[in-house]
């Protein structure tokens, strides 16, 4: 493991995947176990594709599942495919079965995206009151917030050329993705900035050209949305494996 610090955020550099996800977890704990020592909860969003699961079915074995403060921590999401929460696209649904149905989590405490709402943008809406109401007065800041990078430069569901790029400060948006000719529900990259500490999970060499431009390339979130993610005030870590590493300076 290595470590490239920058001036505004810091990239981890993990041997392989298996390495990226025990780092993940026990970064995850130490989070858990400390903003629920010092405010009372943990709230935390996840975010989808494959890279996270295994972070997932760690924290769903010993020592984490019965050691973690499972009653203080809030899952939210970054974003959601637009099917039902039992569909094998869902987010949710892969949380649920490697790590959420395995642990004493109260279900009050899971906070999914009702993507399967055929009108999106009240799906959107709804999402987007939950969270204030939540967070009751303040703008809803997490304390932690996964993402993933797709190999176009998205994440969450902020993909290139696609209007959520542009949301202001909207929390939450529908998004129509035209490569897959589908909607999804994704947090904004401002409601994302709000976060106290941002993780970017990212694995494989199909990863690293994206990786290189959004880190290293010229300013151009168009085209490599993750540049959009820039906390107001709370920490970035980019934590990579060497594959996705292979061609940054
Ligand atoms: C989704 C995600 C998305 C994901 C990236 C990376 O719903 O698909 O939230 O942003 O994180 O596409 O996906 P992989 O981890 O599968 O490479």
């Amino acid at each position: 493991m290595r470590t490239l610090r920058r001036s505004t955020h810091e990239v981890l550099i993990c041997a392989d995947p298996a390495e990226l996800a025990r780092e993940a977890t026990r970064r995850f704990a130490e989070m858990a176990e400390a903003f629920t020592n010092d405010a009372g909860r943990f709230t935390v969003a996840l975010s989808g594709g494959s890279t996270p699961k295994a972070m997932f079915q760690l924290l769903a074995e010993k020592p984490f599942a019965g050691a973690l403060p499972w009653r203080s921590i809030y899952f939210f999401w970054g974003d959601e495919r637009c099917v039902p929460p039992d569909h094998a696209d869902s987010n949710f649904r892969m949380a649920n079965e490697t790590l959420l149905s395995k642990v004493p989590i109260p279900s009050e405490n899971i906070l999914r995206i009702p993507a399967e709402d055929k009108d999106h943008h009240c799906a959107a809406a709804n999402y987007s009151e939950t969270l204030q109401s939540f967070f009751a007065e303040e703008r809803p800041s997490l304390d932690l917030v996964f993402l993933g990078m797709g190999a176009d430069g998205h994440t969450a569901s902020l993909f290139p050329g696609t209007t959520a790029l542009c949301a202001g400060d909207r929390i939450a948006v529908a998004n129509y993705v035209d490569k897959f000719r589908s909607w999804r529900i994704t947090l904004t990259a401002d409601s994302i900035n709000r976060a106290r500490n941002i993780i970017f999970l990212v694995a494989g060499a199909d990863k690293a050209p994206a990786l290189k431009e959004v880190i290293e390339g010229p300013r151009n979130p168009e085209l490599y949305p993750s540049q959009l993610i820039e906390p107001f005030y709370g920490t970035l870590l980019w934590m990579i494996d060497e594959a996705a590493a292979s061609l940054l300076k």
